[in-house]
């Protein structure tokens, strides 16, 4: 990951546009649509061949990636609200469909995202507060397994006390803005 340090300013763009990016099976960019590379500051040759997480945010719970990874390698698609960072250091937040790509005969040989700009109202209502709880949860653990462990039950208690399944609730929460 590259070392850019937070702007704190956030970066914006149209609903009605997708940002879109495939993987290959380890996560390397593939390819990516030009608002992707308009947004995070970079040129799609930059980008090609680089881990997926060069746009991470440091802010982004290490549960949530887990949570996508876990789905994508068992062959389910997720939807996900991300905070990713700009090459320059701002920030964009997308709510993202992640999904594996599947050959003729099933295999999977790759992974493919969209992301479409969240409701500012789930983002500051829900996703906010709960990823910053996670986030101080993870950061409480010096231990790098113990973190992540400790912010999988985070996330999975808001999920239940919210008694729906994770991806009911995501989706849900943005479709009922
Ligand atoms: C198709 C696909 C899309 C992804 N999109 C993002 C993204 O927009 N932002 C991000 O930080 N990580 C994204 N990831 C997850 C990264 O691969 C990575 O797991 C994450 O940035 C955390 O970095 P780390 O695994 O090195 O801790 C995506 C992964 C896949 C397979």
């Amino acid at each position: 990951m590259r070392h850019v340090t937070p702007s704190g300013r956030e970066a914006f763009f149209p609903a009605s546009e997708l940002i879109v990016s495939k993987t290959d099976t380890k996560g390397r960019l593939t390819y990516a649509n030009r608002l992707f590379c308009d947004i995070a500051g970079y040129r799609e040759a930059e980008l090609i061949g680089q881990p997926h997480n060069i746009i991470r945010h440091p802010d982004m719970p290490r549960a949530v990636f887990k949570l996508l990874w876990d789905a994508v390698q068992q062959g389910r698609e997720i939807f996900a609200y991300v905070k990713n960072m700009t090459r320059t250091g701002d920030h964009y937040w997308v709510f993202a469909h992640v999904t594996p790509s599947f050959d003729g005969t099933g295999r999977t040989v790759g992974y493919h995202s969209n992301r479409r700009a969240p409701d500012r109202a789930v983002l500051e209502g829900a996703i906010i507060p709960l990823y910053a709880d996670i986030l101080r949860t993870e950061r409480s653990h010096a231990n790098g397994k113990d973190a992540l462990s400790a912010g999988c039950h985070a996330l999975s208690d808001f999920v239940a006390s919210r008694k729906a399944s994770y991806d009911e609730l995501m989706f849900s929460l943005q479709s009922a803005a």
